[in-house]
């Protein structure tokens, strides 16, 4: 198992694993915030952020995160170390800028932007609603308040923008390579999990920009985009 976990294909199965776990989450946010353009005043998605806190199994799956992010991050570091150490030697022709794409040649820098937006999100959201306490209590403002406020914030808006950009470029690779570590790729098949993990993409780049830009719009509109059906 050590032998395993320490070889390429185990750091890659492990990358694997922890990046699909990380995607399913990401899966389930998109679901919640969803939410916030039910036009309710945000009910929706403060009732489920609230309830979600109360379940133990969250709270277990919320630790698994933490530390599916660790793992993919220090795993990602180990790997490019590794492949750039078998790089040394540079190709003298055809270098692998001819042969792969901009979004595999660039898995490092687009994760470490994604890792600096993890730390500035759970900064803003996960410590004053979950560790201070100082949003999401009685008297307060609400969760769904407190997102809404981030959006309306051109340069919180425009670091949310740019993270969602770099990860649907992280995700249109990582996709496809999940399937090739794991196996269920060939030649045959690889095209196919290469449209399968573009369009997944493009859905998350959309689904999770909206966000951003739809609230921001909004407010540029004077229009009150979480409480339209009030
Ligand atoms: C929501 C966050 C993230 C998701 C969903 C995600 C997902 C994935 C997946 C599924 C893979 C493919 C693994 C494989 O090749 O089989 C991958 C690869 C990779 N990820 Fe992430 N990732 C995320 C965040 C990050 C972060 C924060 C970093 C850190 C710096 C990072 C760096 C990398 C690198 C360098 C690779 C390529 C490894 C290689 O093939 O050599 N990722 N990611």
């Amino acid at each position: 198992m050590q032998k395993f976990l320490t070889s390429s294909i185990g750091k890659k199965t492990v990358m694997a694993l922890s990046g699909l776990f990380l995607i399913m989450f990401l899966l389930e946010h998109l679901y919640t915030n969803v939410t916030l353009f039910f036009g309710d005043g945000g009910i929706e998605f403060n009732e489920t952020s609230h309830s979600m806190v109360r379940m133990i199994i969250i709270r277990v799956i919320e630790i698994v995160l933490f530390l599916a992010v660790f793992v993919h991050v220090a795993q990602a570091i180990l790997l490019t170390k590794e492949n750039s150490n078998a790089r040394s030697v540079k190709y003298a022709v055809n270098g692998a800028k001819d042969t792969s794409s901009w979004n595999s040649r660039n898995m490092g820098f687009t994760g470490s932007v994604i890792f600096f937006f993890i730390v500035v999100h759970l900064y803003n959201f996960f410590v004053p609603y979950r560790i201070t306490g100082t949003i999401g209590g009685a008297g307060q403002e609400t969760v769904a308040q407190d997102v809404v406020a981030a959006m309306e914030n051109p340069i919180y808006a425009g670091i949310y923008l740019i993270s969602v950009i770099l990860l649907a470029f992280h995700l249109s690779h990582a996709l496809s390579s999940a399937f090739h570590t794991l196996g269920m790729s060939n030649k045959k098949y690889m095209p196919i999990w290469d449209k399968v993990a573009m369009g997944f993409a493009v859905f998350m780049g959309i689904g999770f920009g909206s966000f951003p830009i739809l609230f921001f719009i909004a407010k540029l509109m004077h229009k009150d985009l979480l409480n339209w059906g009030m």
